[in-house]
């Protein structure tokens, strides 16, 4: 696990982003998988503002989300594949059939969750998986438990979760209860990790993930695991550390 720290949130972006640009530039037909949330939300827009600058094209790029709500379809304004698409697809040129997201909103939810599996099967590992971190401890949407999932899988979000996500939903009532997310296998397999967390109220959970013991109770201390993890820090959330 690298650990790099930075002063400024922006700094992080930047750095991180740096990352994303030389992989894909270094092989166009680059596999990304993608997170939503605020923590890559600054990287996409360096991504964004490369593109535009004619530093890096994604083109030939495939996108694949860790996660989406169980219930909103692709046009609900709160839906994860509408966060990628204000935060970053509409701005560069992915193809449009370049873009996998989870289907919430399939008829057999399980047969979803098959599907999406015997994708990133069929595609093979993912050349950089973008994460983040939620405060207690989640990543993609594996919530912490007695026991994690390895492939793709249905979530019940636990009120934690729903409560900080609520600042997207018009109210707390509206967010979805369940969503279809990557098992932690899946996010293991990816060659490179590119995990981004800022701000001092991560700092906790960065301590626990990274220096703790491996543990379901905090998914995100299975990237210890990891061969190939790059952690983009702000001296805020890495002040325990
Ligand atoms: C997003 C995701 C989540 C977020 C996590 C942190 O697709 O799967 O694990 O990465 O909830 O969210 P932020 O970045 O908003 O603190």
């Amino acid at each position: 696990m690298n650990i790099h720290i930075y002063q400024s949130e922006q700094d992080v972006d930047q750095a991180a982003s740096e990352v994303v640009i030389q992989s894909i530039n270094n092989m166009p037909s680059f596999k990304l998988g993608l997170a939503t949330g605020q923590s890559p939300v600054g990287m996409y827009a360096q991504l964004s503002k490369a593109y535009k600058e004619g530093l890096v094209s994604f083109d030939q790029v495939t996108s694949y989300n860790l996660d989406e709500y169980v219930g909103l379809d692709r046009g609900h304004p709160h839906s994860f594949y509408a966060f990628m698409d204000q935060h970053l697809f509409q701005h560069v040129d992915f193809r449009e059939n370049h873009i996998y997201i989870p289907n919430g909103c399939a008829d057999n939810l399980h047969d979803e969750c098959k599907r999406y599996d015997q994708l990133l099967e069929r595609e093979g590992q993912l050349d950089i998986q973008i994460l983040g971190i939620g405060l207690n401890g989640h990543i993609g949407f594996n919530e912490p438990g007695e026991t994690l999932h390895a492939g793709t899988h249905i979530v019940e979000l636990s009120e934690h979760t729903r409560k900080v996500n609520s600042q997207y939903f018009p109210s707390f009532e509206q967010v979805p209860t369940k969503a279809v997310t990557m098992g932690i296998g899946s996010i293991l397999k990816a060659k490179k990790i590119v995990f981004i967390a800022k701000g001092e109220q991560k700092s906790e959970v960065i301590k626990k993930a990274f220096t703790g013991p491996i543990n379901p109770l905090c998914p995100g201390s299975f990237l210890q695991l990891h061969p190939n993890v790059e952690v983009f820090l702000d001296e805020d959330s890495a002040k325990l550390l």
